[in-house]
């Protein structure tokens, strides 16, 4: 028994030889090779291959590139159009990528921050260029909740949709997602089927650029773990709008693709208050002294702000909580205590701490000892090291935001210095703190050297005279020194 072949089915396969005949005619007369075209049009030859055989469909932007490539008007086009409106998706409507995730709720603060971006999409606007900005910060600071507020604020303007992507480059446990692999991601997002995307980082990226061009899509990059890692990832010449952002300062983007660089900093007292108040409104009011004390211990940092307001809701006992945040030694305990690492205190700082080279991390370590900040001199001096490393050591904190600098001193946040004391007590020996503290006694004032002679355990005490610091993290810092 014959069957009878489908006749809708029989005239999709005989369209699709027609079209793998014309393109392999069109090409030869060109005088290109296969695999000349498919570089091309930034496609794989081996998909290529198959279209001209008749055996996958050619997409619209596909024949439209080859059209382009061979001089050939729409001639390709025409015929891929008649596939594609025959086709199994024929009846959908065209899909846009919107792919912002929820956010944050409500965003506190932040206005300077929102008009910033602003004001560079409108630059962009004007110049004709595609705005690229990337918004930088600490762990927490707020970067992805300022970031995806702003781009629902804006998405509208992107008629051609908005494509997000986490690129894991400071999540614990997993590796920065390959630029190849968000390629991937994006081309699948902008339409292109499985069979149809190169293999190669170059040919994914090319082929990502012709995509995007001429077209309006806002591209938010989230979590890069550094320049190298995004710079496959950017568009062309477009009316596209690329925000990144990442714990670490992406210098290669900024002196390379001219990136606007947005540094964050930790929210206002006020605003922190609020932060708080959003979190617990019962039984307080935004001025509450308590709001004040735990703003402050928490470095007026979004996360911990949040975390803080959360147990804050939830406590028995409000002024234990308060005491653990003073202290540096406990103020972590109640910021990291939770089911979700993304929202553990610790673990956000871990992450980028991992991050440090060996002497950045001792420099890190050391400099809780000094809360109150250290020039590059006193820290070299702190290190018992040459000034020429220690820079280094403190240029590193700088590109990982695990430390400030403001008027010529380096100085740890609240968070950093609890994190760092934790480690200091962990990773260096009792020691090696007190000979530390020890150096950096003398080198401030030499008529303390009888402070040198001093037993380890009133070396920090002594210290915490000659620095004649009033931080209530003092007492603690000592009971650092003296564990063993
Ligand atoms: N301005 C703000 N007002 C209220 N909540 C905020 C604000 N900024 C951030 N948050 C909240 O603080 C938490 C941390 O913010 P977010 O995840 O944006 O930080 P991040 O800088 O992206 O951190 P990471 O470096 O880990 O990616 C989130 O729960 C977020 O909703
Ligand atoms: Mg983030």
């Amino acid at each position: 028994m014959t069957s009878t072949p489908d006749p809708v089915f029989g005239e999709a396969l005989r369209r699709k030889r027609v079209f793998g005949e014309a393109l392999r005619r069109k090409r030869e007369e060109a005088g290109l090779s296969l695999r000349r075209l498919a570089a091309l049009v930034s496609y794989s030859p081996g998909w290529m291959s198959r279209i001209e055989n008749g055996l996958a469909n050619p997409t619209l932007q596909m024949a439209q590139l080859c059209d382009r490539h061979l001089s050939v008007g729409d001639e390709l086009a025409a015929l891929a159009q008649r596939i594609v409106a025959d086709g199994p998706g024929a009846q959908l409507p065209a899909r846009i990528p919107m792919q912002l995730p929820r956010g944050a709720g409500v965003l506190i603060g932040r206005d300077l921050d929102l008009g910033f971006l602003d004001r560079r999409m409108a630059d962009a606007a004007s110049s004709g260029d595609s705005m690229l900005v990337s918004v930088e910060g600490p762990a927490g600071i707020g970067k992805t909740a300022l970031v995806v507020q702003w781009a629902y604020r804006v998405w509208s303007r992107f008629p051609d949709g908005v494509l997000f992507a986490d690129l894991h480059g400071h999540t614990r446990g997993m590796s920065p997602v390959s630029p190849s692999a968000v390629l991937h991601v994006c081309l699948t997002a902008l339409g292109v089927g499985a069979k149809a995307i190169p293999s190669g980082v170059a040919r994914r990226a090319a082929l990502f650029r012709t995509l995007t061009s001429g077209r309006q899509v806002l591209i938010v990059l989230d979590n890069a773990s550094n320049s190298a890692q995004v710079q496959a990832l950017l568009p062309g010449r477009s009316a596209c709008a690329v925000v990144i952002t990442s714990r670490r300062r992406l210098t290669g983007l900024a002196v390379r693709d001219d990136a606007s660089v947005l540094s964050l900093d930790p929210l206002t007292e006020s605003d922190a208050r609020d932060v708080l108040h959003s979190c617990v409104s019962t039984g307080y009011d935004a001025g509450d002294r308590t709001f004040r004390v735990v703003a402050r211990q928490c470095g007026c940092v979004p996360l911990a702000l949040r975390v803080a307001g959360y147990r804050l809701a939830t406590t028995r006992s409000p002024s234990g909580l308060v005491r653990d945040l003073v202290d540096p030694v406990t103020r972590l305990d109640p910021l990291s205590d939770a089911d979700d690492s993304s929202v553990c205190v610790r673990t956000a700082l871990e992450c980028s701490y991992l991050n440090l080279d060996a002497a950045a991390a001792r420099m890190f370590r050391l400099l809780s000892l000094v809360p109150a900040g250290l020039t590059a001199a006193g820290a070299a001096v702190l290190g018992g090291q040459p000034q020429r490393s220690a820079q280094r050591a403190l240029d590193g904190l700088l590109d990982l935001h695990l430390a400030g600098l403001n008027g010529g001193e380096y100085r740890l946040g609240e968070l950093e210095v609890a994190f760092a004391a934790e480690k200091l007590a962990l990773e260096e020996s009792a020691a090696e703190r007190v000979a530390a503290l020890q150096r950096l006694a003398v080198w401030r004032e030499r008529r303390y050297l009888v402070f040198q002679q001093a037993p380890a355990a009133d070396a920090a005490s002594a210290y915490a005279l000659l620095a004649g610091s009033n931080r209530t993290t003092l007492s603690a810092r000592t009971g650092l020194v003296h564990r063993g």
